[in-house]
């Protein structure tokens, strides 16, 4: 049979909602159940004519030895609806309850109103922490789109994750170790420019690794000079820490710039070669439980028994290596932040290195390890014209922003030229069109980019959920007294159409938080799109600004809510929500 009535309520805000209070109280008088069980199993039928409240029988027809339709109707004669409930209905097996209007409209608006911006947010992280490793570019390889997701995904769930109380620790593990930085040591020897690099590290260190991807199929013995390059660097030789540390520098003040466009921010910069040195001891303890062993010249963990190949930790030549040093940058990071929950941020193609080495972790009797996640998404392509490419055919994420800033540029030149601050709004439109179209779809799922589709202020995009957002604060400059109206008659809001955007509004905290269990910053973006649909259809039927001046300003308090709700949506994906675009 398919489920009609979704679970959406969550147990810790059941009894402080006076409506599931009142039917649980009930509910238990007549049938003997302990409240809180009731309240457990409370429901919002998808359908408003079905009611705002429904309590499934099935759970009582064991006790009441009755068929569920049959206690349904019993109940209802017995249940009385007090001043919080206009009619009491059995429908099936079910038990429906039809809130009364005003009373639901004081109860979720004022509570809007009394929270105002920290609506939403939570306390059950209070005293944990999470870490989240993400965006972490390569050095020396590429910052191309593939990581534009992660850095996007990470940044909202450092929000999320504080949005619900948690002290969040945000790490970019840079890639800034192993074969590639050997190989553009190499390169750059040969045919590097010490001021291209300077100007454009993340270009001309991109160019340099391809050209010696290119010539190493002519001469293999470059291949060679590259690893003898890794092991002076594992050996401290002065020459190669230097130009590593150069490239290093050059490319983090690069990212930065990436980052502050997109309004990202890390805790802590470190990265792989922050952990070469401690590889051998950690290698020699997994050697004294028994859980290493040589093979092929190399160091490995056997992980068959879990329908794993090996996790490398040491190869032939003694070179620490991506596991290794993951594991023990996981043992260094619990011994500083003690984290209840970390989180690594990468495409679903890396999931065998991360099960593999949560594995070994997990078999070194870490108490922790079940606390690590992958947060894996799934990739990203662009549709139709590829994109034009300053190196290779690899899509640089810088390029793909400007690109977004310079289209949106255009489109508020021909909708909106006298529009004040208009570079700054492109910009936050163009990254926020980026921004949204990344996150909106579920994680794991490919993605596809289609620049009239991601940029269309009328589509299921961040530009329209802004563009909603600005026409709110424009209703609100327009009313010009102080918002919210400190003294609306909320009771006044009782159309349907009223009705259904509270029921969005209240929603939002329990999005708020499942989004950051679950890792999954989609359900925000869905419930921003939900709102906004909503709320237009309030805004198209009613005219908020009246000469009814009681109206008015119940009218503004609710336009008021959803203007605050729908900044702080845009806010925990990481995006800006300009007041007028
Ligand atoms: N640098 C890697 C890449 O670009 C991602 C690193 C993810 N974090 C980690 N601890 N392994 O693919």
């Amino acid at each position: 049979m398919p489920r009609l009535y979704f679970q959406v309520l969550f147990l810790r805000h059941i009894m402080s909602n006076p409506f599931i209070h009142h039917i649980s109280e009930q509910i238990s008088a007549a049938s003997g159940l302990p409240a809180g069980e009731i309240a457990e199993k409370i429901e919002v039928p998808p359908d408003p004519n079905l009611g705002d409240y429904a309590f499934p029988c099935f759970s009582l027809a064991k006790r009441l030895k009755k068929a569920p339709p049959l206690i349904a109707k019993e109940l209802a004669e017995k249940v009385q609806p007090g001043d919080l409930f206009a009619e009491i209905r059995p429908v099936g097996p079910y038990l429906n309850f039809f809130a009364d209007r005003r009373a639901l409209v004081r109860h979720i608006l004022g509570g809007v109103l009394a929270q105002g911006a920290s609506y939403g947010e939570g306390d059950e992280g209070t005293g944990k922490t999470v870490v989240i490793d993400y965006s972490s570019p390569n050095i020396a390889k590429e910052f191309h789109v593939g990581h534009l997701i992660t850095t996007v995904m990470g940044n909202a769930l450092l929000r999320l994750h504080e949005a619900r109380g948690y002290r969040v620790v945000g790490i970019n593990h840079l890639g800034d170790w192993g074969t590639p930085i050997g190989m553009v040591i190499v390169a750059f020897k040969r045919w590097g420019d010490r001021l291209k690099v300077e100007t454009s590290p993340i270009d001309e260190l991109l160019k340099l690794y391809i050209r010696f991807r290119e010539e190493e199929e002519k001469d293999p013995s470059l291949r060679d000079e590259a690893r003898a390059w890794v092991k002076k660097l594992e050996e401290d030789d002065e020459e190669a820490l230097a130009l590593w540390r150069w490239f290093r520098e050059e490319s983090i003040r690069e990212y930065v710039r990436i980052y502050d466009l997109l309004g990202v921010r890390f805790d802590e910069y470190s990265g792989e070669s922050a952990y070469t040195k401690q590889v051998d001891g950690v290698v020699a303890r997994l050697l004294d439980m028994g859980l290493a062993v040589p093979s092929e010249g190399a160091l490995v963990v056997m992980l068959d028994a879990y329908d794993m190949p090996p996790c490398i930790l040491k190869r032939s030549d003694g070179a620490s290596i991506y596991a290794s040093r993951d594991i023990c940058a996981a043992l260094s990071r619990y011994e500083k932040y003690r984290f209840d929950r970390m989180l690594y941020v990468t495409d679903v193609r890396q999931s065998l290195h991360f099960r593999q080495f949560f594995k070994v972790l997990e078999l070194m009797c870490v108490p922790w390890a079940p606390h690590l996640e992958h947060v894996a998404y799934g990739l990203l392509s662009f549709k139709g014209e590829a994109m034009a490419t300053r190196s290779g055919n690899i899509v640089l994420l810088k390029d793909v922003l400007g690109r977004a800033i310079d289209l949106t540029r255009k489109i508020i030149a021909e909708k909106n030229p006298d529009l004040p601050d208009r570079e700054a709004v492109a910009q936050e439109v163009g990254i926020g069109a980026v921004i949204f179209a990344t996150l909106s779809g579920r994680r794991i799922k490919d993605s596809v980019f289609d620049w009239d589709e991601i940029l269309n202020f009328n589509g299921e995009t961040g530009p329209y959920v802004q563009y909603t957002h600005a026409r709110y604060c424009s209703v609100l400059r327009k009313y010009g007294h102080a918002v919210p109206p400190p003294d609306a008659d909320l009771g006044l809001l009782a159309s349907d159409e009223a009705v259904a955007v509270l029921k969005r509004l209240e929603q939002f905290p329990q999005k708020v938080r499942t989004a950051a269990e679950t890792c999954e910053p989609s359900l925000i973006a869905t419930f921003l799109l939900d709102l906004c649909a909503v709320a237009n259809q309030f805004y198209n039927v009613h005219r908020v600004i009246s000469e009814d001046a009681a109206l008015t300003k119940a009218r503004i308090a609710l336009v008021y809510s959803i203007q605050v709700i729908l900044e702080k949506g845009l806010k925990l994906l990481g995006m800006k929500a300009p007041e007028g675009m």
